[in-house]
């Protein structure tokens, strides 16, 4: 596991992104690998932004390192997370896409839109992001314009 190393996962989903997120945390437990689920905790329908800004404001602050957002598209999760200056969410619905946020943007949130992909697809995502480095390099140099002075 490259990322992670020493910090907890910070989860989120509203109910639309609950059962996906049980499957996350399923796997996460089984392979040792610590969380902080910052909710919802049922499928009760809830405001994604609710659970979306503790989760951001727990990786902004160095308390979880990455973190992991899942709502029906992964839109509305990804847009509250993207508003704190000091997260980088991507949203991820192939392994493919996942690989390249962590190389190319140093995604530091993995959003999924839970309503479009299996539980299976979540999880090889999951895995992917989880293990693929920053390439840094010039990679470097844009990521540092992203934030609005
Ligand atoms: C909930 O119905 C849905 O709007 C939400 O999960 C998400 O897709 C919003 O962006």
């Amino acid at each position: 596991m490259i990322l992670q190393a020493e910090k907890p996962i910070a989860l989120c989903s509203d109910h639309a992104g609950y059962a996906t997120k049980q499957a996350v945390i399923a796997y996460l437990e089984q392979a040792g690998i610590a969380y902080k689920d910052f909710g919802t905790y049922s499928e009760e329908s809830c405001d994604y932004p609710d659970f979306a800004h503790p989760c951001a404001e727990a990786v902004e602050h160095g308390e979880c390192y990455p973190g992991i957002g899942i709502c029906g598209t992964g839109e509305g999760v990804c847009m509250t997370l993207n508003k704190h200056q000091g997260i980088r969410a991507a949203l991820c619905w192939k392994p493919e896409i996942a690989a390249l946020a962590r190389e190319h943007n140093d995604a530091n949130v993995l959003v999924m839109p839970g309503r479009f992909i299996s539980n299976d697809e979540a999880l090889e995502i999951t895995k992917v992001f989880l293990n693929t480095e920053f390439a840094g390099g010039r990679h470097q140099r844009r990521i540092e314009k992203i934030p609005v002075k």
